[in-house]
């Protein structure tokens, strides 16, 4: 729904089609997989730890109204802005760190786009639950678990709540454990799943980085996972 670091809007459509009435994710971010298509039509509940982003999802879900939105002001390269929602906009990981952050080109388009998708598609989110807490604070349901952590190592670094504060094998264990379906994304780094290859991705001067994904199903049959290079 916003620019995020670590959102998987490019590449949601690489992951598993979820196969329950209800979607779970325990890391929220900005929910690309769960606004990925139809998912979203789905009972879909959020767990996001860091206030600042359960305060947007609070709002876009329970509050925000179209008319609102069309008249958020626009940002204009070299102003500066205070306002979180606009901080993340810049998508890097380094962003959680800045109190105020100048506008940037990017940053301004950022914004405009995310304006536009805001009062586009927020009726897809107004039956949708935001938790603000633990990932293992999410209810002990039958559900496609749409697990997409902080990764292990560097890659997770720079959110509030960042890979360093994770403890890896008391999550694979609370994974282990849920109900239905469980789609857990991670990186290079992660040793504690028998994680798969899902991607390698190309990004800026052919520096590739690779995408990992552990999948088990007790209603769905086994997948034949595909390693994609995007
Ligand atoms: C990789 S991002 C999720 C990205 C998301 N899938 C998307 O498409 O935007 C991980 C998120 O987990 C949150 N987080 C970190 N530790 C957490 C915890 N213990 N419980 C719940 N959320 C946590 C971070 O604040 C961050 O928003």
């Amino acid at each position: 729904m916003f620019y995020y670091y670590g959102r998987k809007k490019q590449i949601a459509k690489y992951y598993p089609t979820p196969n329950c009435d209800t979607i779970v994710e325990p890391f929220a971010g900005a929910a690309a997989y769960s606004l990925y298509g139809d998912n979203w039509k789905k009972n879909v509940i959020l767990i996001e730890k860091d206030i600042k982003v359960f305060q947007i999802w609070d709002w876009l879900i329970n509050c925000a109204t179209v008319e609102e939105i069309k008249k958020l002001p626009d940002l204009k390269v070299g102003e500066k802005s205070s306002e979180f929602l606009h901080i993340i906009h810049a998508a890097t990981k380094m962003a959680f760190r800045f109190k105020t952050i100048k506008v940037t080109s990017v940053l301004e388009r950022n914004w405009e786009i995310s304006r536009r998708v805001f009062a586009e598609d927020l009726y897809k989110v107004k039956h949708w639950t935001i938790i603000n807490g633990d990932y293992s604070d999410a209810p002990d349901i039958e559900a496609t678990w749409f697990i997409d952590p902080p990764y292990k190592g560097d890659a997770g670094m720079g959110y509030r709540y960042s890979s360093k504060m994770l403890d890896y094998e008391k999550l694979s264990k609370w994974a282990l454990n849920r109900k239905n379906e469980v789609i857990f994304c991670e990186g290079c780094n992660g040793d504690y799943l028998p994680f798969e290859p899902l991607l390698n991705l190309r990004g800026v001067a052919g520096k590739v980085s690779k995408e990992m994904i552990y999948y088990k199903s007790e209603v769905a049959p086994p997948i034949q996972l595909n390693l994609f290079d995007v």
